[in-house]
Formats: structure tokens, C-alpha cells, sequence
């Protein structure tokens, strides 16, 4: 359990969810139950699908338009010339990188209401209002020059730029294994929950995760979640294999593997009250996170130092340690979700 440091201070308890894992095992699944869960539990909630393979709008029943990709170069730099408002430590919308933190004038995305996700979000549920936005896949004209990676900044610059608390949460379907570590995908959440199949491929992904998670500082954020579970066996193996107790598992559902077969989307039907237990305790996990969101600031802050050191960044952005604002705070929130 996470105890506050900053005591006195609006120390932020934020609501930003992740689900990670290998190709396969389950992260888009898991993540469309849990959207249903949210608004079962009458949750606003902002879902980003920042997979290349897109497949959180089919399960959620949704159409997204390519002219609403994030990674859209228009969407891009609106979003940014949106979070920069008055911030003048940031010189130019194309001086944002992946690490650009939030800082005084900075505008903060503090409600899943807020306009300029409106007009790029497709609506999965109109009350409690939750709304998918997409990064967006490779186009024809990318082949051969586009790295998965750059398209998935303006997702990092939304994230540490958006202020969820228990009221606004936000779910977030990631790429497969472990490319959240590319830059700071892997600092952008409170809770992460790692999704393992009990196969080998799947818990050596995990282990990978948990270490590179350890190296960052975020190891006490990361929860292991079993899933495809068919007996006791499977759950010991995947202990075993780990090394790690998990949060939680989810059983292998043949009426969902039915379900998907005849193209049918995930709907709040599926969540029976064992479905409901499994899934509040995947919420109950993000609530009481054992890092603040300033500590995570740190250590965004910490590797975008790093990146300016890098030989690229020199020469396409120049210094940009001067975009840290040691002076910055996340306002506290009103609701459950805030401290301090
Ligand atoms: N608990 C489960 N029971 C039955 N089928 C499941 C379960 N979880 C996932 N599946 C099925 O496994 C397949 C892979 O799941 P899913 O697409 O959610 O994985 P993913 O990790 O998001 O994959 P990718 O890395 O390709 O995005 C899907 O066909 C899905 O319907
Ligand atoms: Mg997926």
C-alpha cells in the first residue's frame, strides 16, 4: 500500500490502468472486460489502444476513423499545441518528445468531457461517458521508414498530460511484450498488470517485464494476472514459473472464445459477479498504487534527461532539459481518488 510522502501536499492518486503482456495472451481481452466492468461500475473512462494491431474498437463494438489517429500528424500536433497552452519552457509543438513532461501553463486533460479528446474519441458508452482513442497503425506511405515507436509519443505526451483520479479512469490496451521500455510508456501508469498464459513463451515475456520494470523503478506497480487458466496446474506453473504471487487469473471461457468466433463484441453481459470480483480487484490494485504520480514524474523527468543526452535528440531538438519545471504540480482533484 502506497503511503504518502508529500503529506500536505495534494499528493494525486491517479487511475491510469496498462495491460501488457505477450502477443496473444490475452491484453486486449482482458482490457475490453474491464472497460465493461467500468461502466457496469459507472466509471468515465478514456480507453487508448496503443497496439498496432488494433483490436479494442471490434471488441468494444466501435468504428474509429483513420483521420482520428493520434499518430495522425494533424491529430499530433493539435493534441500538443493543446497540452503546451502557455507552458513556455516548450519552444515549438515539434519539440515535444515521448519524456516532455507537464509544467506550469501546461493544459491537462482532466476529464474524459474534455473537448479536444471529444472530437477524436469514438463513444463506447454515453453514460458513464467512456470514449476509445486510437494511436493508429503503419499507413501505405509508412512502409519501410515509420518506427511503431514514434507513433506512440503523442500517446505518452497525452498520458503524463491527462489527470485521472476515481471518478476518470484511464485503460490503456499496450503493444505486445515488453516495448513499453522503448521510452516511457512503462512510467505512464499506476497500476500494470501483466498478463500471463500458462505457456513458456508467455511467463518468459513476464519475467523479462518484471525485470526491466525493476530496472525502471516501476516493479511495485506491475501485477501479475494469469489468464486462459484451465486447472490448478495451470496456476501453479505460472507462480512457479514467474516467481511472483498473482493479483489475480482469469479461467479459460469457452463461451468468450464463442462468443469472438461468431464476431460478437464484449458486452457488460459477460460480467457475472465472479467476472465482477476478479475485475474489482484489478481496480482496487490501480487505487491504492505504491507510487505517487509525482514519483512517477520523477522518474519521467529523469529519463528525458537521459534522452537529451542522446546524439538524436541533440540534433533534431536540441537541449530540451530546460522543458523540466521544477516549479510544477499536479493540481490535487477533488473525490475519492485525491490526497493530501
Ligand atoms: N480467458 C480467455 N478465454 C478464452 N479465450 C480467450 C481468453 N482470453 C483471451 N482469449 C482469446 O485469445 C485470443 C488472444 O486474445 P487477445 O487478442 O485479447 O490477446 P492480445 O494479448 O491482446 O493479443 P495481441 O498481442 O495480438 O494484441 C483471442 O482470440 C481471445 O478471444
Ligand atoms: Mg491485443
Amino acid at each position: 500500500m502506497y503511503t504518502d510522502p508529500f503529506q500536505g501536499h495534494g499528493v494525486i492518486c491517479e487511475m491510469k490502468f496498462a495491460f501488457v503482456g505477450k502477443g496473444g495472451s490475452g491484453k486486449s481481452t482482458i482490457s475490453a472486460l474491464f472497460v465493461k466492468y467500468l461502466e457496469k461500475s459507472n466509471r468515465n473512462t478514456l480507453v487508448v489502444d496503443a497496439d498496432i494491431n488494433m483490436n479494442l474498437a471490434g471488441l468494444l463494438d466501435v468504428l474509429i476513423e483513420p483521420g482520428k489517429f493520434l499518430s495522425h500528424p494533424d491529430v499530433a500536433r493539435a493534441l500538443r499545441s493543446y497540452f503546451r497552452g502557455t507552458n513556455r519552457r516548450i519552444k515549438d509543438v515539434s519539440q515535444y518528445l515521448p519524456t516532455t513532461p507537464a509544467g506550469t501553463g501546461s493544459n491537462l486533460v482532466k476529464s474524459v468531457e474534455d473537448p479536444e479528446l471529444a472530437r477524436l474519441g469514438s463513444t463506447v458508452s454515453k453514460d458513464p461517458l467512456i470514449r476509445l482513442l486510437t494511436v493508429g497503425t503503419y499507413d501505405a506511405k509508412g512502409i519501410g521508414e515509420t518506427c511503431y515507436h514514434s507513433h506512440l509519443f503523442v500517446a505518452e505526451n497525452l498520458l503524463s498530460h491527462t489527470l485521472s483520479d476515481s471518478e476518470f479512469h484511464v485503460v490503456c490496451d499496450m503493444v505486445a511484450g515488453t516495448d513499453a521500455f522503448a521510452y516511457s510508456m512503462h512510467l505512464q501508469f499506476d497500476g500494470i498488470f501483466l498478463i500471463a498464459e500458462p505457456s513458456p513463451e508467455s511467463v518468459e515475456v513476464c519475467k523479462l517485464y518484471l525485470d526491466l520494470a525493476k530496472e525502471s523503478g516501476v516493479a511495485d506497480l506491475v501485477h501479475v494476472v494469469g489468464n486462459k487458466i484451465q486447472d490448478q496446474e495451470d496456476l501453479e506453473y505460472v507462480v512457479k514459473a514467474i516467481g511472483k504471487e498473482l493479483l489475480q487469473w482469469f479461467p479459460a471461457l469457452p463461451a468468450l472464445k464463442k462468443a469472438r468466433q461468431q464476431g460478437r463484441p464484449i458486452d457488460c453481459l459477460m460480467i457475472d459477479q465472479a467476472m465482477d470480483e476478479r475485475l474489482s480487484s484489478i481496480e482496487a490494485a490501480g487505487l491504492n498504487p505504491r507510487l505517487s504520480n509525482q514519483e512517477r514524474v520523477r522518474l519521467l523527468e529523469k529519463l528525458h534527461l537521459k534522452l537529451n543526452g542522446k546524439q538524436w535528440v541533440q540534433s533534431g531538438y536540441g537541449d530540451v532539459s530546460g522543458q523540466i519545471d521544477p516549479y510544477f504540480q499536479f493540481p490535487a482533484l477533488q473525490g475519492t481518488g485525491t490526497r493530501g
